[in-house]
């Protein structure tokens, strides 16, 4: 990949969402609870039942159930791209943006003993407590690297499937992360991928809140766009297919984060929405 001039204003974005999830790591129980150091996240926020974490509708609930609740409570995406990701025993995975690492370890449980799930994430926060919870769970295939997702710490066509939750709208440069993804994968590897998208453009004073960068609205691509990115990327097989959250879950968004007021929930929710986004590199 071509070496990449970072602008002050993607650097002042990636310290915005890197102290955010910084905080959401240091403070997990107000992180899907509000309060505190508000750790509002893309799908974390308030559900129903105050103590469990609002991404639990997003996953099957056996598969949830069985995990420590020191995983789940750090839940804070907008999907479940392990489920789209239709993972087989032995594959080797790669989690963009692993967070406190529930995507890994369910997929550690597809991949089995004879495959293996490696987790990368920039925030070292993060890192600490998706270890601390990989000997929690003794996820014995699972590995954490700290990383950025523009320039991944993994080998050129080494990983059968790339998942991610909720992730890839938070950088400031998507055809760098889209390009990253297609030289780490094997040829006829596949990328499926649980984000927030938009349907058209966003106001200007959202896209500049940083607020609404790390709670993953103003870095949310329009789906049109993202489609003829990842074919510009040199992607087959491209699917982009919405997932609309809740009413619930949109309204704990807009009232964590400083936009609160700028958009309605009802302009949000038509512009807004989470997208299952599955490709493959060409074998
Ligand atoms: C919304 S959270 C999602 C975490 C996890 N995927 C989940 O579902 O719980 C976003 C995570 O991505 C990480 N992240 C954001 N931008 C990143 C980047 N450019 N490179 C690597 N990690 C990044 C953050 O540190 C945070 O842990």
């Amino acid at each position: 990949m071509a070496s990449q001039t970072i602008n002050n204003d993607e650097i002042k974005v990636r310290q915005a969402v890197r102290d955010h999830y910084a905080g959401a790591a240091r403070n997990v129980s107000s992180c899907c609870g509000g309060g505190g150091d508000k750790a509002s996240s893309c799908g974390c926020g308030t559900s129903s039942s105050a103590s469990e974490p609002s991404t639990k509708e997003f996953y099957n609930a056996e598969d949830f159930n069985a995990l420590p609740e020191d995983v789940t409570n750090i839940s804070l995406g907008c999907g479940d791209p392990v489920t789209l990701a239709s993972l087989k025993p032995g594959q080797t995975v790669l989690d963009l943006g692993s967070g406190g690492g529930i995507d890994c370890f369910l997929a550690g449980k597809k991949v089995g003993s004879t495959g293996k799930v490696i987790g990368v994430d920039m925030t070292p926060e993060m890192l600490d407590k998706a270890r601390t919870n990989k000997v929690k769970v003794g996820a014995e295939n699972v590995e954490f690297r700290l990383g950025e997702i523009e320039h991944l710490p993994v080998s050129d066509s080494s990983v059968d499937v790339v998942i991610s939750n909720c992730v890839i709208n938070l950088s400031t440069d998507k055809p760098q992360v889209l390009g990253e993804i297609l030289r780490v994968l094997k040829p006829g590897g596949r990328m499926a991928v649980s984000d927030i998208v938009t349907s058209g453009d966003l106001p200007d004073e959202v896209k500049a809140s940083m607020s609404a960068w790390a709670g993953c609205i103003a870095g949310a691509m329009d789906a049109d766009e993202m489609t003829a990115l990842l074919k510009k990327t040199g992607f087959t097989n491209i699917s982009l297919k919405p997932v609309y959250f809740s009413e619930e879950m949109v309204a704990d968004a807009v009232n964590q984060a400083e936009y609160s007021g700028k958009m309605s929930n009802e302009e949000l929710k038509k512009t807004v929405f989470s997208a299952n986004i599955s490709a493959e590199k060409p074998a």
